[in-house]
């Protein structure tokens, strides 16, 4: 067994994560008194939260009619009818609320001429139940939206008491016997100690495992830690083979331009210059949601339309747009064009390719955050001590396809939510648990096999083949085919984990062995990924199936459920909650308007 010295730390909360999230989560907590520590990785505002450009939806009615039970109509027909019904009337009910909370933090937005915040329009987001013209819902800080966010959150944060522990990596759950959560093991990365922290609630705000795959706009921290964790803990995963790519990542780079640029105006063309979106999306046009253009882009690509040399990627014209408008509502994409493609946005358009950007599974929550660990018998039931929210979570807020600018307003939604819930089940004044002994040491014992794990094969390598086979067998068109291959290599892939390679044995700021450490997170998210997208028979949302070209809501309108346990996943399903929180005659919306039907733009 594995020895290592550790201190211990006691709170009532312990946030892992400091994105927007984990941020929401932790001011929420302290503001209640909840003594609350947050651990993350990363130095808080170098977070994924800050490469979020385009906004977040609320339905302010800033620049036109717009209503809660609209935005909520949205979310449901973009979600293509895989969302669960309470969180997405959460979502919309509250989203005014949460941002105006923001507002009041001091979160910087571009403001109109009356000095109200400036909404622009994002894909999806409609009035009159889809009826009606595109809206202007999604609240901007120019193009840096996430950056104003987190800025503002962390400040907070601190003003209100909460407890920092940066550059910590997490390493496992501490769980007791009996399936509570009790705390977490961390490693300080910057001189090598332990720390048990030990928590009334432990709060996985982790963000998504965006580098499961090649190309991807998410950062490199983006490693589905909290994925892993759970997995490790053997609780499950939900509805992990829908995986949003962004129709406009910049080709080569995959560095994010926003969809704020075609609310601004911005429009996609072809080889022939045709505006082809008219023909596959004749209403909405460029602002159909993001897995309907990122379709469109690739059926223009494999039926020769592409642009460039090699015919393989897309124009996404903004020259059009009067200079001073993309010098103040787009001056952060209009650099990202200028350095990742040489391009002049004033000038020339950006060349741009779909492009992994969102994970719309995760770790199964109700409405609140609370983390679930589903029976058949309890689909609901709860796991005592967890929560998860933002990207990490699965609400679920956004079923098989997350509508833009519907991410932040989630992590601060749910950020809130997860907060008040904790405000109402965890008393400041009961004993903080004591971690379990075995699980103590069954987490030193993970990281110290790792730590001096010498096979044949180091690691980038082994990380490397794993994003290769992600990108080409679970990408935007899926058949039976690339998914079986796919599970097979996936499964050989995972299985040499016990085969890693680590050079470096230190304990101090070795990149190595956490790069590891992540590889060995990002692994069960991808192998849920690809197995539970391989067992789905039918096209809904972001999983679009050559073989299946149908939604087929009579036997597939259900959560997947994946436990995964060394390469191995069991899938098992869960009902889609179909009640909202409102009755309509209390104001809520009307159950005959959210009914499935054909999803069109
Ligand atoms: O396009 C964007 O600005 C991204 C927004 C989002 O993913 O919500």
């Amino acid at each position: 067994m594995a020895e290592y010295e550790y201190e211990t730390h006691e709170y009532d909360v312990v946030v892992v994560g400091a994105g927007g999230a984990g941020l929401r989560a932790t001011l929420g907590m302290a503001e209640q008194g909840l003594r609350t520590a947050c651990v993350t990785k990363v130095f808080p505002t170098r977070s994924h939260t800050v490469a979020a450009q385009g906004g977040i939806a609320a339905s302010l009615s800033n620049m036109g009619p717009d209503t809660w039970q609209w935005h909520m109509y949205d979310t449901v027909k973009g979600s293509d009818w895989l969302g669960d019904t309470d969180a997405m009337e959460y979502l919309a009910r509250e989203a005014p609320k949460a941002v105006y909370e923001l507002e009041h933090y001091g979160v910087p937005f571009s403001r109109t001429e009356e000095g109200k915040i400036y909404q622009r329009p994002f894909g999806g987001h409609t009035t009159e139940f889809g009826e009606g013209p595109a809206v202007q819902r999604t609240c901007a800080a120019a193009d840096r939206t996430g950056h104003a966010i987190l800025h503002t959150l962390y400040g907070q944060s601190l003003k209100n008491n909460a407890e920092f522990y940066i550059e910590y990596f997490a390493l496992d759950l501490l769980m007791s016997d009996d399936g509570k959560c009790e705390g977490v093991l961390c490693w300080k990365l910057d001189d090598g100690t332990m720390h048990v922290f030990s928590a009334k609630m432990v709060v996985l705000a982790t963000g998504g495992y965006g580098r499961a795959y090649f190309s991807a706009t998410s950062a490199h921290t983006c490693t589905g830690d909290g994925g892993g964790m759970v997995a490790r803990a053997g609780l499950p995963l939900q509805d992990m083979e829908f995986v949003q790519f962004h129709p406009t990542g910049i080709y080569g780079s995959g560095c994010l331009i926003t969809e704020g640029a075609r609310g601004e105006g911005g429009y996609l063309t072809n080889s022939e210059g045709e505006r082809f979106m008219e023909r596959y999306a004749p209403q909405y046009k460029d602002l159909a949601p993001r897995d309907y253009v990122s379709r469109s882009m690739t059926m223009e690509i494999r039926e020769g339309r592409g642009v460039g040399e090699h015919g393989d990627h897309i124009h996404l014209n903004l020259s059009h747009l009067p200079s001073e408008a993309l010098a103040e509502r787009l001056p952060g994409i209009s650099e990202s064009a200028r350095i990742f493609a040489g391009v002049d946005v004033t000038k020339e358009p950006i060349p741009v390719l779909p492009t992994v950007h969102y994970n719309m599974g995760g770790i199964p929550t109700n409405y609140v955050g609370e983390v679930l660990n589903p029976t058949s018998r309890s689909p609901n039931r709860v796991v005592p001590g967890l929560m998860a929210v933002g990207e990490a979570g699965c609400a679920s807020v956004h079923g098989a396809n997350r509508l833009g600018s519907n991410s932040l307003i989630d992590l601060v939604v749910f950020g809130r939510a997860a907060a008040i819930r904790a405000g109402e089940i965890v008393d400041p004044n009961s004993a903080v648990p004591t971690p379990d002994k075995k699980a103590i040491d069954k987490a030193f014992d993970r990281f110290d096999n790792l730590r001096h794990a010498d096979g044949g094969t180091p690691t980038a390598d082994l990380r490397l083949e794993m994003q290769r086979t992600m990108q080409e067998d679970a990408a935007v068109f899926r058949t039976d085919k690339t998914l079986a291959d796919g599970v097979k290599k996936m499964t050989a892939i995972a299985g040499k984990l016990d085969d890693l390679k680590v050079t470096d044995r230190s304990l101090v700021w070795n990149s190595d062995l956490m790069e590891t450490l992540e590889l060995t997170n990002l692994m069960p998210n991808a192998l849920a990924t690809i197995v539970g997208a391989e067992a789905r028979k039918e096209s809904r949302g972001a999983h679009a199936s050559e073989d299946y070209a149908a939604r087929d809501d009579k036997e597939w309108r259900k959560h997947t459920i994946a436990k995964v346990k060394g390469k191995k996943v069991t899938l098992s399903y869960r009902p889609v909650i179909l009640d909202p929180l409102t009755k309509e005659d209390q104001g809520g919306i009307a159950l005959k308007k959210i009914a499935p039907k054909a999803r069109t733009f």
